[in-house]
């Protein structure tokens, strides 16, 4: 493969201010990139010599695997380094651990951090590409794009299709990655849930609200269900976990209404039976597994995209 493209954007801090071209080209890639993950020796030499710094201060299964996993099936050297594991748990501030990383000379810096803008903070004081891994309830760019190719693959296009997010938006930076992403590829998005998890004004974001499940998702052609972010349960905005189960858990009687060939979505971890039945997750219509799979492919885009050379080799 060649490079024939590449992004208008150094570092991918948020889905605001990428194209829909760029978008394209990342999904594209991806496409072109994922078979190298179906091989036996699941490894090319686009990225020797480079070097990776996956930074996590929070918890993580997915992103961080696939970052790593990313890094590795296209020949960079990856580092991976948590809150704890790093000077910071001895006082060392955001801003000196940017420096020292930098002056290691990294190519490029993952960083997944609690704080909303710490990756744009990070990104001011080195000289390599910054991606954000995910930060506080700002947002989560790889998330939406590993959800956009998703839903490509099973739909066969972007425009035009309906979305339906279901859940806490209010804290959910995937919700604001993808709300910003699905809109710039033409998408229409209805977010639903309990008024206490919805912000005020999200009408200005050109998104349709809805406060009853079975209405939100009647026409939708893809459901996103976000977890419930069982460590927010102190903060007074739900009653009980069960009492939003009983409104807003999608189970197969919701379905039993919704568009046949409705894809269902949740980007992990999921709470099993309290936003989502067992069976649905489960189901036919259920394609979170492949949202995990193409996080590879995603990442490995990104990689190639922000660092690849223009005779980059992936034979
Ligand atoms: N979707 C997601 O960000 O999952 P992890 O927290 O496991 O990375």
């Amino acid at each position: 493969m060649t490079q024939t493209a590449s992004l208008s954007k150094r570092n991918i801090i948020s889905m605001n201010g990428l194209k829909a071209e760029d978008i394209k080209v990342i999904l594209d890639t991806a496409v072109s990139l994922k078979e190298i993950s179906t091989r036996t020796i699941k490894k090319v030499p686009t990225l020797r010599g480079r070097t990776i710094i996956n930074l996590f201060f929070e918890p993580s299964t997915r992103t961080r695997t696939s970052f790593e996993i990313a890094g590795k099936r296209l020949s960079a050297d990856v580092i991976n380094i948590s809150g704890t594991g790093s000077s910071t748990a001895k006082g060392e501030s955001l801003i000196d651990t940017a420096r020292n990383l930098n002056a290691m000379n990294p190519d490029i810096l993952v960083v997944r951090h609690n704080c909303s803008g710490a990756p744009a903070l990070i990104s001011q004081f080195v000289d390599c590409p910054v991606i954000n891994a995910g930060d506080g309830t700002h947002e989560h760019p790889s998330q939406s794009l590993l959800d956009l190719l998703t839903i490509r693959e099973h739909k066969g296009s972007l425009e035009g299709l309906k979305v339906t997010i279901v859940g806490d938006i209010a804290h959910s930076r995937v919700a604001r990655s993808n709300i910003l992403a699905m809109q710039t590829m033409g998408m229409k998005v209805k977010v639903v849930g309990p008024p206490t998890l919805i912000p005020v004004e999200i009408e200005r974001l050109g998104v349709e609200v809805c406060y009853d499940l079975g209405q939100g998702i009647n026409d939708a052609d893809v459901i996103m269900i976000l977890r419930i972010q069982l460590e927010r349960q102190n903060q007074g905005l739900l009653s009980s976990l069960r009492e939003y189960s009983n409104y807003f858990c999608l189970t197969e009687k919701h379905l039993s209404k919704a568009k046949k060939d409705t894809l269902i979505i949740h980007p992990g971890p999921v709470n099993r039976g309290i936003e989502i039945a067992l069976d649905v997750m489960e189901g036919p219509r259920s394609v979170i597994l492949d949202q995990v799979t193409n996080g590879v492919a995603i990442r490995m885009a990104l990689f190639y995209l922000l660092l690849g050379e223009s005779d980059a080799d992936t034979n």
